[in-house]
């Protein structure tokens, strides 16, 4: 097992912010995590588990011994009479994943191509993009409790999928009384295989406004699922920053849910605010609509920034510090509640 002390991980976060850890350990197989578990020293220390840093934000130096998931492979394990069932290391790129099933004959994957990112934080924030989330394509995943070297297998019921959320990002509450709430899975565990269903009927999920007009201006209305996933991936690039050329995390707040009386008055006062009806009778409400509202579109705050083609994306525009990030995201968070009575909640984790 190599041991790395002091070791940079501006490459290792998509915002592209100076940090380092103190100490980092790579895990390339199930066994590198038992082998740092019963390690004298580093197995009682507090862990932080990084896969593709798509999704934190470093408000310094991380002291608990940092686990760098590399666990890689893909592979077709099983099928069922409805589904294909693929086989991904926690390790492996997200968006290579979705290409190599397409390439594969295993479509399912489309509308989530170009998330940055890798398979093993898919299912922590239940990614999601034009129409699907990860809960529509997840099979099981395999991971290891970090207090007792145990591997174990959770079912979708067992993640507790909600939207941007899962068991992954909660803490455990000691004395509720059962249920996936109770068994809050943060700092925990990690994750080390996922597995997907992909259908064998598949079907196109088309329906998003940004898909109708590409099929409108291309004149294909009956998309493959390659043709989907180029459109996901011209559309992404179009308004979402590469966090190759400008550090960002995706969007910064998740979209913010209101009652249908809420919205109503929020409607009264702000007529064109964008909403979506929901099936369980809510409404969300687009984020970037009410920051953009708040004129925060191309603003920065020292070195972070608004993106200026989607206010819901912050910007690392030079060296940006993790505490100016969450200044601005501080700002923006007052902003939209004097205007708006909204509180939006963040969707990184902050280190
Ligand atoms: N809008 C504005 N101004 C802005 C940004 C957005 O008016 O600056 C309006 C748009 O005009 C549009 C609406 O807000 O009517 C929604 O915008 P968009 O279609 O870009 O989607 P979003 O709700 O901002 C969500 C996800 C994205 C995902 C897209 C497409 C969240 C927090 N974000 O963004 O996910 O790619 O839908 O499905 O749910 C991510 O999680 O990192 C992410 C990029």
């Amino acid at each position: 097992m190599l041991v790395e002390k002091n070791v940079a991980l501006q490459p290792y976060n998509t915002f592209g912010i100076v940090a380092r850890a103190h100490t980092l350990v790579r895990m390339a197989q199930e066994a590198d995590v038992q082998a740092v578990l019963a390690d004298p020293l580093l197995g009682h220390q507090p862990k932080f588990v990084l896969g593709g840093g798509s999704n934190i934000v470093l408000t310094g130096d991380v002291r608990p011994v940092v686990l760098k998931v590399e666990i890689k492979g893909k592979r077709l394990v099983g099928e069922t009479a409805k589904d294909w069932i693929i086989e991904a290391g926690a390790g492996e790129n997200w968006h290579d994943l979705v290409t190599w099933t397409l390439h594969n004959g295993y479509p399912g994957l489309e509308n989530l191509a170009l998330i940055p990112g890798t398979v093993g934080a898919s299912p922590v924030q239940n990614i999601g993009a034009y129409g699907v989330e990860l809960q529509d394509r997840f099979e099981s995943l395999d991971a290891i409790d970090l207090t007792t070297g145990q591997a174990f297998t959770l079912n979708a019921a067992q993640c507790a999928f909600g939207y941007r959320d899962s068991v992954f990002k909660h803490a455990s509450k000691p004395g509720e009384a059962s249920g996936a709430q109770a068994l809050g899975l943060a700092d925990k565990a990690l994750i080390t295989r996922v597995r997907f269903a992909l259908p064998k009927a598949w079907k196109p999920v088309l329906g998003y406004a940004d898909i109708e007009k590409k099929m409108l201006q291309s004149n294909i209305h009956r998309p493959d699922a390659l043709q989907i996933y180029e459109w996901i991936c011209d559309i992404r690039r179009a308004k979402l920053p590469d966090p190759q050329v400008i550090g960002n995390a995706g969007s910064f707040f998740k979209n913010p849910t209101v009652s249908a009386e809420q919205c109503a008055d929020i409607i009264q006062r702000e007529p064109k605010i964008v909403h979506y009806q929901l099936a369980n009778g809510t409404v969300k409400l687009a984020a970037g609509w009410l920051i953009d509202a708040c004129g925060w579109k191309g603003k920065s705050v020292g070195n972070a920034g608004v993106y200026e083609k989607q206010a819901l994306v912050l910007v690392n525009r030079n060296g940006a510090t993790g505490g100016e990030v969450m200044t601005l995201a501080r700002a923006i968070q007052t902003s939209v509640y004097e205007r708006f009575g909204i509180r939006l909640e963040p969707e990184p984790v902050v280190v």
